[in-house]
C-alpha cells in the first residue's frame, strides 16, 4: 500500500516536484515518475550520476568504508592531539602502544637478522612491521597522525589559546531567541552522519521537528539507530548537500557540522542551505579552519590530518549568496570555525 506525501517539504532531484507516492521501500515522484529506493525506510533522494566527483569519492572510500564504520572511534583518534587529556587519554594509550609495537617489531627483526642461524625467523616481525607501515602509508592521514600527534601536543601545551567567542557561546547566542520563538520550528541538519552534533549541541531543547540528511548509508544508519535509541523523532533522508532535496523556504534553522569544506562545491552547498532556509531563518555551520598564529607543526597536522580530505580549508565567506546577512565567523577552536548567518527576511 502506498501513501501520498503532499506536504511540500521534499523536492524531486529530477523534476523539482513536491509530490511523492511512498511505500516502505520506494518513493515515486508523481511529477516525473522517477522512483527512489529506500534504505532502512530512508529514501535515497539523489541522482547518483549527478554527484560531484569528490562527494562520490569521499562517500565510497571514506564514509561508506572503514572510517565510516568505525566513525565513533576514528573521529576522537584524529582530534586526540587537540583534546584535553581527560577526554583523550585512552587514545594516547593506544598511540603509545602502537609506537611500542612498531619499534618492538623493528628491534626484534633487526636483532634476529644479526643473529647467526636466526635470519629466517626475522621474517615474522619484519613482515608484520611492513604490513603495519603499508597500512599507515595507504591511510596517509593516520601515518601523519602517528608522526605529528606527540610533537603537536608538546607545541600546543606551551601555547595557551582562547576563543574570542566560544563554541558554547555561539550556540547560546543562536539558541536563545529560538527557544522563545513561540511556534514549532523546523530544523534541518545537513551531513548529519551519526546525528551526534544534532543531538548534543542544544538543538533538542527546541520545540521543533527535525530533518537530517546525509549521503552515506553507513553514516546515516548510525544516525537512525542513535536517534531511535534516544527516542527522538527525525525525518532521515539520504541525499546530497550540494543539491538538497527540499523545497525552498522550508526550515527555520539549517545546521551542518564538519562537512562543508569537504564537499565538491562548498559554495553551492551554502547556497543550497540558504535556499531551503525560510526568510529570516538561521544557518549555523562548523568546519576546519586554522587559527592565524599556527606554527609549522600545527600547519602540518591541519593539512595532512585534520583537513586532508577537504576541498577548501577555511570558511568560504567570499562566496556566500547575497541572501545571507548578519554573517559571523568565530574561530571557536584552534582548528575549527563556526559560521552563523541569517537569510534576509
Ligand atoms: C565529519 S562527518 C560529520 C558528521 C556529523 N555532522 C557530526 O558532526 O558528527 C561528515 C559527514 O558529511 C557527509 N557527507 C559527505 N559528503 C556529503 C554530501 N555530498 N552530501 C551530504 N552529506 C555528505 C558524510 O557522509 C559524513 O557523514
Ligand atoms: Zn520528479
Amino acid at each position: 500500500m502506498s501513501t501520498a506525501i503532499r506536504d511540500g517539504k521534499y523536492r524531486c532531484p529530477q523534476c523539482s516536484g513536491a509530490d511523492f507516492d511512498i511505500t516502505s521501500t520506494r518513493w515515486t515522484c508523481t511529477g516525473c515518475g522517477r522512483a527512489y529506493a529506500c534504505v532502512a525506510g530512508m529514501p535515497k533522494l539523489f541522482l547518483d550520476e549527478r554527484l560531484g566527483a569528490h562527494d562520490r569519492k569521499l562517500r565510497d572510500t571514506f564514509y561508506d568504508g572503514l572510517f565510516g564504520q568505525f566513525y565513533q572511534v576514528m573521529m576522537p583518534v584524529i582530534v586526540m592531539p587537540v583534546r584535553p587529556w581527560s577526554l583523550a587519554w585512552p587514545y594516547w594509550l593506544a598511540y603509545g602502544v602502537t609506537w611500542l609495537v612498531l619499534v618492538g617489531l623493528a628491534v626484534a627483526g633487526v636483532t634476529l637478522l644479526m643473529t647467526p642461524g636466526e635470519q629466517g625467523a626475522a621474517l615474522i616481525p619484519l613482515g608484520l612491521l611492513a604490513a603495519l607501515v603499508l597500512f599507515l602509508v595507504r591511510n596517509r592521514y593516520l601515518g601523519w597522525l602517528m608522526l605529528l600527534a606527540a610533537p603537536l601536543k608538546w607545541v600546543q601545551s606551551g601555547k595557551p589559546w582562547r576563543a574570542d567567542e566560544s563554541f558554547a557561546d555561539v550556540h547560546a547566542r543562536v539558541l536563545e531567541p529560538l527557544r522563545t520563538a513561540g511556534r514549532r520550528l523546523q530544523v534541518l541538519d545537513v551531513s548529519t552522519g551519526s546525528c551526534n552534533s544534532l543531538y548534543r549541541h542544544g538543538w533538542m531543547s527546541l520545540d521543533a521537528d527535525y530533518t537530517a540528511i546525509d549521503l552515506s548509508e553507513t553514516m546515516l544508519k548510525q544516525g537512525n539507530a542513535a536517534m531511535a535509541g534516544y527516542g527522538v523523532g527525525v525525518d532521515l533522508v539520504l541525499g546530497d548537500a550540494v543539491d538538497l532535496p527540499f523545497q525552498p523556504d522550508r526550515f527555520d534553522v539549517v545546521l551542518s557540522y564538519g562537512a562543508v569544506n569537504g564537499l565538491t562545491d562548498p559554495a553551492k552547498a551554502i547556497a543550497e542551505m540558504a535556499r531551503v532556509a525560510k526568510p529570516g531563518g538561521v544557518l549555523l555551520f562548523l568546519d576546519e579552519q586554522m587559527y592565524p598564529s599556527a606554527g609549522p607543526i600545527e600547519r602540518a597536522y591541519f593539512h595532512r590530518v585534520l583537513s586532508s580530505h577537504n576541498v577548501i580549508h577555511h570558511c568560504p565567506v567570499e562566496s556566500f549568496p547575497a541572501s545571507l546577512t548578519e554573517v559571523t565567523v568565530a574561530q571557536v577552536y584552534q582548528f575549527y570555525y563556526i559560521c552563523t548567518a541569517r537569510k534576509a527576511a
